[in-house]
């Protein structure tokens, strides 16, 4: 009679038998994630695909968690350049991540989904917001954890960012391209107009005077945006014009997935992986992007007298309330030229009708209650990143929209609530901050009260669904 342990090491040495695998076997073939049908830029165009299954496409590009057979990873590292994505470093030689400086997650998800940080628990959903777990670390080369230099804080060279939310930013895409096309046509009138300082005011704000002299444009006079007067919305320091503009980027510094446009169809990387981004793939990206929901207003106590301070003590001058497009049609172009906005276009949304649907505005566009006026100012020494250079201590106008949802803050997420938001202003936003800092208690309550009044959307990639492909 055989022993029961004699029986399961039979059983056991039968199966690992099974499992050895015929000679001639081969490793199972990688698989990507992301399945086929891919989208190509020439389906998108063609006029057959309904916006939703673009928008679909899109969201599988925004919420796929990404293999290394659809590219992931950097190819063998670079010495001469170990920190600009394509040849990167991993983490311990682990193979796949780093974390700080990129190839820090598998999907934009990962960083992009808290949709309210107000509730307990969190109400998580497509394209919101990160909790400082989900900083970014951008370009950093050295790290003093333990204060081996007695600064009395830990040092850290690169940048740490938190992430923002995408909703309502087709809205945001449209302002800015139409306050870039304004501001070019001032750019022309001063040639036209030489050793005359033309004021450089769209849409209300006013980024200072360009002149022509001499036979070149004396940019010296222009402020809170770069001196091709392109209005860049995006990133928390204004440097990306559009969505797309941001997500080429995202894609290779947290993925080291090489879009097309940028490296064509070699691999780059040479990680073993071409085509790793299509054109038509990025398109899809940018257009669900700039169609999720936007944030609401839901009213609470206090905040119809609360809006009223936030406008008597000045918020307002960074914070504008809203900013109206002409048209209510977002154009998508491809190449982008970012001082032609209007060039190359290959497909058309109207945010009245679908996604976000804003609210139209007199002039027959739509109404975007952002409160920015999309322009970097000067937030002074305390909130400057340690990284340096001119633009350390500036900012774009966070658009307080949907903030009372949007926990942590500041750029880097070091204000835990609003009023230490509002405290921790600085530079130009300094009489702003005394003013709030000197309201009665009532009055800071109610202005508080207002900014809880600014939501997210409650459903933000409404309709869509992957399980339709
Ligand atoms: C590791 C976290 C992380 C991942 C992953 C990530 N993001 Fe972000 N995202 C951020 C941070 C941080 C910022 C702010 C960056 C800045 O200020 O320059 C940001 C900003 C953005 C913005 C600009 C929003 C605005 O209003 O300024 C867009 C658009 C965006 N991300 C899209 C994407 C896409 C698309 C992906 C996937 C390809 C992605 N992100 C993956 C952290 C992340
Ligand atoms: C000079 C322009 C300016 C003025 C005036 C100003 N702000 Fe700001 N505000 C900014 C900028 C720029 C940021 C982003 C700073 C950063 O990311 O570190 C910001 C960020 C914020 C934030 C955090 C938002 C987030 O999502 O992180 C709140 C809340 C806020 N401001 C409220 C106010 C209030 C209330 C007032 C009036 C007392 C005010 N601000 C006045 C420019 C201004």
């Amino acid at each position: 009679m055989r022993s029961p342990t004699t029986t399961r090491v039979f059983v056991l040495l039968a199966a690992t038998a099974s499992l050895t695998p015929p000679a001639t076997a081969q490793a199972p073939a990688a698989v990507a994630a992301l399945t086929p049908p891919r989208i190509t830029q020439a389906m998108l165009t063609s006029g057959t695909l309904p916006l939703d299954t673009i928008r679909t496409h899109g969201l599988r590009m925004f919420a796929t968690p990404f293999r290394k057979a659809d590219g992931y990873g950097d190819g063998p590292m670079n010495p001469l350049d170990p920190t600009s994505p394509g040849g990167r470093p991993t983490l311990q030689n682990n193979g796949t991540f780093l974390r700080i400086n990129g190839l820090d997650a598998q999907t934009c998800m990962e960083c992009h989904s808290i949709v309210s940080a107000a509730t307990v628990p969190f109400t998580f959903g497509i394209g919101g917001v990160g909790g400082a777990n989900n900083n970014a670390m951008a370009m950093p080369t050295a790290i003093d954890v333990s204060d081996a230099q007695g600064n009395g804080f830990a040092a850290f060279n690169g940048r740490f960012i938190n992430p923002p939310f995408l909703f309502g930013a087709g809205g945001i895409e449209l302002i800015g391209k139409e306050m870039t096309t304004e501001l070019q046509a001032r750019k022309q009138f001063a040639q036209q107009h030489p050793n005359t300082p033309v004021p450089l005011v769209t849409k209300g704000v006013d980024f200072g005077t360009i002149t022509y002299a001499q036979g070149v444009f004396d940019t010296s006079q222009v402020v809170g945006i770069d001196a091709d007067l392109v209005v860049r919305p995006f990133g928390r320091k204004g440097e990306f014009r559009s969505t797309r503009d941001f997500d080429v980027s995202a894609m290779q510094f947290h993925f080291g997935l090489q879009p097309v446009e940028v490296v064509g169809t070699n691999d780059a990387d040479g990680d073993g992986v071409t085509l790793e981004v299509l054109v038509g793939e990025l398109s899809a990206l940018s257009i669900f992007a700039t169609t999720l929901e936007r944030p609401v207003e839901r009213p609470v106590p206090g905040a119809h007298q609360g809006r009223q301070v936030f406008a008597a003590i000045g918020c307002v001058d960074c914070h504008r309330p809203r900013l109206d497009s002409s048209s209510p049609l977002l154009t998508y172009s491809f190449p982008e030229v970012p001082d032609d906005p209007a060039a190359n276009p290959y497909y058309a949304v109207d945010l009245r009708a679908v996604g976000p649907r804003f609210a139209p505005s007199p002039g027959g566009g739509i109404r975007v209650e952002c409160f920015s006026d999309l322009k970097r100012h000067d937030m002074g020494p305390g909130l400057a990143e340690s990284n340096g250079g001119p633009l350390a201590s500036q900012f774009v106008t966070a658009r307080l929209w949907g903030v009372a949802d949007t926990a942590p803050y500041l750029h880097d997420g070091r204000a835990l609530t609003l009023s230490d938001a509002i405290l921790m202003h600085g530079g130009e936003a300094l009489p702003a901050r005394n003013a709030f800092a000197g309201l009665p208690n009532f009055r800071q309550e109610q202005l508080l009260a207002f900014l809880k009044s600014l939501r997210t959307p409650r459903n933000p990639a409404d309709g869509l669904d992957t399980s339709t492909l």
